[in-house]
């Protein structure tokens, strides 16, 4: 899902709502000024629309010849400065009533929020959700039904949200706004995602999440409690998981937290774990196919919970791959998946590979800072990778530690950059199946114990 084009978009709309209020604004000043005017008085009034005639006239020979041929011009101009009083007071009574009418509909836009949540209210007939709901459920046919899944109503999420309040948003993906929610008097809190789409992709986004996440249970997984139907678009309601995700950690934009490496080489550790049920537990297998930090969220102990199951595939049982349009992030996406349409697991073992660089790194996936061919961090790393370079671009606040610390962690680093390389093989047929690199990781976690053991003993 394209985060940037999210933001870009999200951006275009802020600052269009920006610059029609600056024209309210100015539009608001002309009319007080009118306003003022006419407050003066109709001698006021008259001697402004004489100015303007004098000018006109002045400037039309047409009208001079007019004024000439009247008889009495006395009682002649102030027939018309009674008409162009008038015109005036009609003209600032209708301005003033459009003005009201604008203001009216900013304020209400304001209170909504964003636009669609107005569009929240609008209550459709429920059937367009259903439809798509079942048209979802025929294609992938082979989910019995929908279990455990609690439908919400629309009103429980509203007091949940304080109506969607800014203040509770937790984070703004490509396809939802998530908002922080309490249920149940505060006893619970829940993540509630309402699409920004109120098209049908967007709902069949949200919809292909509740089939999929319904069915599934790893303590790696996030949990769906529900969703609510009754509104246009979808909502879907998870656990909440307070820590934020990988992608706000590594690229510093949360405080005060210092992952360091054994952390790192937890969440690694798990996230492979969840990305190996989906592939190879769960019945039929299901290919994320949206890999990335910022849908790996992490809780207090930071455990992982791999999150937005939006474009995930569930795929035929026995079946090499499938056919599908090219969705997903740039910078973890799949090469091959993107040139021959066919989205594989080792399509997530790709973005996995991104992601353990990630970790090594803290550099962004796609950053156009870097140089042209290094644009996308595979193509940036894999040189130093390869040219036994990894210290030259690990993550500074990897190395300050104590050097003997660091010494001791270093062999495991690189075989974190070793098998990140095999992830990222051009040919899917080179790359390690998800299995294969959740044993290689907690083989490489028992190996940083076992040096560190030895250490100590020594030390
Ligand atoms: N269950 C949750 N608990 C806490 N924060 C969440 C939860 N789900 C999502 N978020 C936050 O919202 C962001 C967007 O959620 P995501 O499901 O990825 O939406 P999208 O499908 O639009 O990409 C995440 O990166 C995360 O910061
Ligand atoms: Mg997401």
């Amino acid at each position: 899902m394209n985060y940037v084009a999210c933001v870009a978009a999200a951006w275009a709309s802020s600052n269009n709502k920006r610059i029609s209020h600056c024209k309210q604004t100015a539009r608001q000043k002309k009319l007080s000024m009118m306003i003022s005017r006419a407050q003066q008085g109709p001698a006021a009034a008259a001697t402004q629309s004489q100015t303007h005639s004098t000018i006109s006239s002045t400037s039309t020979p047409a009208a001079e010849s007019m004024n000439s041929s009247s008889s009495t011009p006395s009682s002649s101009s102030s027939s018309n400065n009674v008409a162009v009083i008038a015109g005036v007071v009609i003209v600032v009574v209708v301005l003033l009533a459009v003005g009201l009418l604008v203001c009216v509909c900013i304020q209400r836009r304001r209170r909504n929020g964003y636009g669609y949540k107005s569009s929240l209210r609008k209550r459709k007939s429920q059937g367009s959700i259903k439809e798509v709901m079942s048209s979802i459920m025929s294609q992938q046919g082979k989910l019995a039904g929908l279990k455990d899944v609690h439908v919400f109503t629309f009103k429980e999420l509203e007091k949940a949200t304080e109506n969607f309040a800014d203040h509770l948003i937790l984070g703004i993906g490509g396809f939802g706004t998530v908002y922080k929610g309490t249920l149940k008097n505060g006893m619970v809190h829940v993540a509630i995602k309402i699409s920004n789409h109120v098209s049908t992709s967007g709902k069949k986004q949200l919809l292909n999440e509740v089939t999929i996440l319904s069915q599934l249970n790893h303590r790696n997984l996030v949990r769906l409690y529900g969703c609510c139907l009754e509104t246009e678009v979808p909502i879907l309601v998870y656990e909440y998981i307070p820590n934020g995700n990988l992608y706000e950690h590594l690229h510093r934009l949360r405080f005060g937290v210092n992952l360091n490496w054994s952390k790192r080489l937890q969440i690694a550790a798990e996230t492979a774990e969840a990305l190996a049920y989906l592939h190879f537990a769960a019945f039929p297998p299901i290919y994320h196919r949206d890999v990335k930090t910022a849908n790996i969220l992490l809780d207090n102990t930071f455990t992982v919970k791999v999150a937005d199951f939006g474009i995930s595939r569930l795929v035929n049982p026995g079946k090499s791959h499938v056919s599908t349009a090219v969705q997903g992030t740039p910078g973890y996406l799949d090469p091959e998946y993107f040139h021959s349409y066919h989205l594989t697991d080792k399509s997530d073992v790709f973005s996995f590979g991104v992601v353990l660089l990630e970790l090594l790194t803290s550099q962004k996936p796609l950053d156009y800072k870097r140089e042209l061919e290094s644009h996308s961090l595979a193509a940036f790393s894999i040189p130093y990778i390869k040219n036994g370079k990894l210290d030259q671009i690990l993550d500074p606040q990897l190395k300050d530690v104590p050097a003997v610390d660091f010494q001791l962690m270093f062999p495991a680093m690189q075989s974190v950059a070793e098998l990140a390389a095999n992830c990222l093989a051009n040919k899917r047929k080179d790359r390690p199946t998800m299995k294969d690199v959740v044993e290689d990781l907690y083989s490489i976690k028992a190996f940083g114990k076992r040096q560190a053991a030895a250490a100590a003993t020594l030390g």
